[in-house]
């Protein structure tokens, strides 16, 4: 993953405080480092990584109370909230499973562009753009229809590497991603007529009625709560015959929850009820898992919806 963020305080001290903090977290010693950020927050009331890595520490010591507080504080000083304090909160279970900071997301896959790639396919043995295709190629085999789509959308292309596995099979791919940076990338692809940088639903609610026959989101809607206003969108968007396909992360329970990779697990039951009530029809819903980390495949799903 990315290196720690850090948002400088302004004030030489404050900052010099936070780095021997971090020295100190970093050889374990975790009530001094607590003590030194106190101190740095002293110094600088409004330093928000010294606030959220405060909370990190007090979570990691126990003491959840204080934990919650030094969150709450860091997303006061940083309404946009590029930490992710409030995903940080949802977890402790003192706030509602709700959408990502859009600042959170941009930030983070901006400092995670120069690496993505080597990070999620060599290391985490990343196959989300694999499963969608071979997903898209057997549900158009069912159908007896070719798999050739004239106007394609990819959600939260990244750096393009759905657009890489679909490239022979669509004539026009559009590309939306919030990380400027991770758009960048997907320019050197080359395989984007298109690429805008917005928020996934956002960026569909510019599209016109019917202008597309192939909608994808690999491995993108984790970092969305909520995929009912999404499928609502892509259903408008989509022409008659056309698909949305999609990986997501799951879990066994109900509804959605926030997994400890502050990434959104949606269960199948939440996707098969969220299709329908957006008026798609699901002609494939598969347990497949598009990463491993520590060793063990993350539960996934992947999706195929298609409009009538
Ligand atoms: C794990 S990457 C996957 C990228 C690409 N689809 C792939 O398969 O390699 C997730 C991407 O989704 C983007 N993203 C997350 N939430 C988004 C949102 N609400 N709107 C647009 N892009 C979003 C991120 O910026 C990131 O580039």
């Amino acid at each position: 993953m990315p290196a720690r963020l850090f948002f400088s305080s302004g004030d030489l001290i404050a900052d010099r405080r936070y780095d021997f903090a971090r020295d100190l977290q970093l050889k374990g010693d975790l009530p001094a480092a607590a003590d030194l950020l106190l101190q740095a927050t002293e110094l600088a009331p409004d330093f928000v990584t010294a606030w959220f890595s405060l909370g990190d520490i007090r979570e990691q010591l126990g003491e959840r109370e204080a934990a919650i507080a030094a969150y709450r504080t860091a997303l006061a000083c940083d309404p946009g909230d590029r930490h992710g304090a409030s995903l940080r909160l949802i977890r402790l279970g003192v706030e509602p499973v709700a959408d990502m900071p859009q600042g959170y997301v941009q930030t983070l896959f901006d400092q995670y562009a120069p690496r993505f790639e080597s990070a999620l396919v060599d290391d985490l043995g990343y196959r989300g753009p694999e499963l969608l295709f071979r997903a898209v190629l057997s549900v158009r085999a069912a159908a007896r229809k070719p798999a050739f789509f004239k106007r394609a959308i990819d959600l939260g292309c990244g750096t393009g590497l759905a657009a890489t596995a679909f490239a022979k099979e669509v004539d026009h791919f559009i590309g939306i991603d919030l990380s400027p940076r991770m758009i960048e990338k997907a320019r050197l692809t080359g395989y984007y007529a298109e690429l805008e940088v917005s928020d996934m639903v956002q960026g569909l609610r510019c599209k016109p009625d019917a202008s597309a026959d192939l909608i994808l989101a690999a491995d993108a809607v984790i970092y969305l709560a909520d995929l009912m206003t999404l499928l609502t969108e892509a259903q408008r968007v989509l022409a008659a015959g056309g698909l949305f396909a999609f990986t997501t992360e799951t879990h066994a329970g109900e509804g959605v929850t926030l997994g400890a990779g502050l990434r959104y697990a949606h269960s199948a039951e939440y996707v098969r009820a969220s299709v329908a009530a957006a008026g798609l029809t699901l002609s494939l819903l598969e347990d497949r898992s598009a990463r491993t980390e520590d060793n063990i495949p993350v539960p996934g799903l992947v999706a195929v919806a298609n409009k009538a």
